[in-house]
C-alpha cells in the first residue's frame, strides 16, 4: 500500500507520521490521532458532521485526503474549550440556546460556526444559514443553532 509522510499542526500540536496515501483526513483525526469529535456520517460531503477548520475555511474532511493536509494547520473541536469550565463562546452559546441533542451534528456545526465568525464576527440569520446550509441536524432543527450563532456576535 503507498505510504507518504505527512507533517501537519493539528490543536496546535505539531504531528510527523506515515501513513497511507488513500484514508482521509477525517479517518487521520479519527483513526491516528484519535480525535473522536471530528464525526463521520455520510462520507460523501453531505451532512458536514465531519467539518473541520483547515488553514482557516471549514472544510468535509471526509472529501480531503489526509495527504493534502500536509504542511497545513487544522482545527477540530478538541483544539476549542479543552476544559468543562473553559468553553468557547460558541460552545457556551449552543448549551445556553438548547441547540445539541444527541450532539452528532454540533462538532461540525460548531466549526462551521466559528470559521463564519472569525471571517465575519458579525453575521446576520442570512449570513448564518448559509454558513451552516451544509451541515445537517436531525433532532433539533436549525432555529436554535441559528439564534445560538446570532448569540455569540
Ligand atoms: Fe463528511 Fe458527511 S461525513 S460530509
Ligand atoms: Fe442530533 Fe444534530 S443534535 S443530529
Amino acid at each position: 500500500m503507498k505510504k507518504k509522510n505527512i507533517k501537519l499542526n493539528v490543536n496546535g500540536a505539531f504531528y510527523e507520521m506515515e501513513i497511507e496515501s488513500r484514508i482521509t483526513l477525517a479517518e487521520f483525526l479519527r483513526e491516528k490521532l484519535f480525535l473522536t469529535g471530528t464525526k463521520i456520517g455520510c462520507e460523501s460531503g453531505v451532512c458536514g458532521a465531519c467539518t473541520v477548520i483547515l488553514d482557516g475555511k471549514a472544510v468535509k474532511s471526509c472529501l480531503i485526503l489526509a495527504v493534502k493536509a500536509d504542511g497545513k494547520e487544522v482545527l477540530t473541536i478538541e483544539g476549542l474549550g479543552l476544559e468543562a469550565d473553559n468553553l468557547h463562546p460558541i460552545q457556551e452559546s449552543f448549551i445556553k440556546n438548547g441547540a445539541i441533542q444527541c450532539g452528532f451534528c454540533t462538532p461540525g456545526m460548531i466549526l462551521s460556526a466559528k470559521a463564519l465568525l472569525d471571517e465575519s464576527p458579525e453575521p446576520n440569520e442570512e449570513d448564518i444559514k448559509a454558513a451552516l446550509a451544509g451541515n445537517l441536524c436531525r433532532c433539533t432543527g436549525y432555529v436554535k443553532t441559528i439564534k445560538a450563532v446570532l448569540d455569540v456576535t
